[in-house]
C-alpha cells in the first residue's frame, strides 16, 4: 500500500456514497468546534490508512476506508438536544449502523466498526483489526478537533 493509492481509494468511496446515499448530509452538522461530520469522518479515514500503513498492518483498505466514512452515520444535530434521544455518545453508534444498513448492505467488518469505535465508552470490544484502527484514529481526530478549539479560544482571550 501507498500513500497514493489509499488516497485515491479513498475519494472513489466518498464519491460512491455521495453519489448513493444521503452521505453529503453529514457535511451540515457539526462535529467537533468547526469541523463537520464530514470533514471529521474523511479525517478518520486518512488517518486510519495512514496508521495501517505506517504498522504495515494487513488489512482490508475498502473495509476500513468505508467503516471510517460511515463511523458517525448518525445524521442529526448532537448538540441539539431536541434531535435525538440523549446519550448521543452512548447512542450513536447504534444509529450510524441503523443508517447506513438502510442503504448498504454492511459487510461484518464495516458493521463492527461503526458499532465498536467507541470502545471503551461503550463496552463492546472491536473485533477486527480494521475496527481497532478506527476507534484509535477516532480519538485522535477528536483529540485534535477540540484542542484546535481550545487553541483559537485561547487566542483570542475567551
Ligand atoms: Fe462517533
Ligand atoms: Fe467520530
Amino acid at each position: 500500500m501507498t500513500k497514493e493509492i489509499y488516497e485515491e481509494l479513498i475519494e472513489k468511496e466518498i464519491e460512491e456514497l455521495e453519489n448513493t446515499s444521503r452521505y453529503e448530509e453529514t457535511k451540515e452538522f457539526i462535529q467537533h468546534g468547526e469541523t463537520s461530520v464530514y470533514e471529521h469522518s474523511i479525517k478518520v479515514a486518512y488517518l486510519s490508512c495512514e496508521i495501517a500503513m505506517k504498522y504495515n498492518l494487513k488489512v482490508d483498505y475498502k473495509l476500513l476506508i468505508r467503516g471510517a466514512l460511515l463511523h458517525d452515520y448518525f445524521l442529526y444535530d448532537w448538540h441539539d438536544r431536541k434531535a435525538h434521544d440523549g446519550w448521543h455518545g452512548f447512542r450513536h453508534p447504534k444509529r450510524a449502523w441503523e443508517n447506513a444498513k438502510k442503504e448498504f448492505s454492511l459487510t461484518k467488518v464495516e458493521g463492527d466498526i461503526i458499532l465498536k469505535h467507541m470502545f471503551p465508552l461503550v463496552p463492546f470490544l472491536p473485533k477486527y483489526k480494521e475496527s481497532w484502527i478506527v476507534c484509535m484514529a477516532d480519538k485522535i481526530s477528536a483529540t485534535t478537533e477540540t484542542v484546535e478549539i481550545l487553541k483559537r479560544r485561547i487566542a483570542i482571550g475567551m
